[in-house]
């Protein structure tokens, strides 16, 4: 089965409202007949008018987190209908500084995964190891815990296109990428625990980004690996220029 390939940007907590449309505005326009799959998560702040830019091109548009609830008193937070209905069509789920700084487990992972599927949202569900998990040989272990914690209670049938994104924390804004074999080992054994937990359909079918450190110069390198299905992408999406680049790469 073919995958499709797909660049993300997670611009995280950068850009103002004005930046955010005019940097989407410069990767729509720069993007020609590109045969992938090309998404931009802004804040949530930015999310509808980064939205309104967008329409009519290819680029799809994602939040960085939501709350599982649809609505309520939970100060501060927004939900897959609220996104949704601003124009995202994914969601970032899990990103290892949520688990960081705002005690994301997988439990509320799981949670949110599950309201972005009732809500109609694709989860893009991020995984990782620590380097001190690396080192102690306890990377698969960890890959394995976040990613059944996450989708537990979920069918084949339920997954919704779901994407996964492996990002070991090691590699995220330090500039120091994994290898595309290191890469491509834990993209194969996500997928092999795919099979086991799911189905070969399941496995074959779900995208898999790597994200850390990404940039034009090592994408071609990592994105050309067999088990590696794109990239999701931090600091080298907040220009267009290297964003593009990226893509290019592909
Ligand atoms: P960097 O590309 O800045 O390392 O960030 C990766 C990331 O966390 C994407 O979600």
């Amino acid at each position: 089965m073919t995958r499709r390939k797909m660049v993300a940007g997670n611009w995280k907590m950068h850009k103002t409202l004005a930046e955010s449309v005019d940097l989407a505005g410069r990767v729509a326009e720069g993007l020609k007949d590109a045969d992938l799959d090309v998404l931009v998560a802004p804040t949530a702040l930015a999310l509808a008018a980064v939205g309104t830019r967008l329409a009519g091109s290819m680029v799809l548009l994602a939040a960085q987190n939501i709350f599982w609830e649809e609505q309520g008193a939970y100060t501060g937070e927004v939900s897959a209908p609220l996104v949704r209905a601003a124009g995202a069509s994914h969601v970032i789920i899990g990103h290892s500084e949520r688990r960081q700084y705002f005690g994301e487990s997988e439990k509320t992972a799981g949670l949110r995964v599950a309201a972005a599927l009732a809500g109609g949202l694709v989860p893009i569900l991020c995984v990782g190891e620590t380097l001190a998990e690396r080192q102690k040989d306890q990377t698969q272990g960890v890959l394995e815990s976040q990613l059944a914690g996450a989708l537990a209670g979920l069918a084949a049938n339920d997954l919704g296109g779901l994407i996964l994104a492996y990002e070991p924390v090691w590699a995220i804004g330090t500039g120091v990428n994994a290898s595309a074999q290191q890469a491509n080992e834990a993209h194969a054994f996500i997928r092999a625990w795919l099979d086991y937990r799911f189905d070969k359909e399941v496995a074959n079918g779900t995208r898999i980004l790597y994200g850390g450190s990404v940039k034009p110069a090592n994408a071609a390198g990592l994105l050309n690996q067999s088990e590696v299905d794109g990239a999701l992408v931090g600091g080298a999406s907040l220009n267009a220029a290297d964003f593009l680049g990226i893509i290019q790469a592909v």
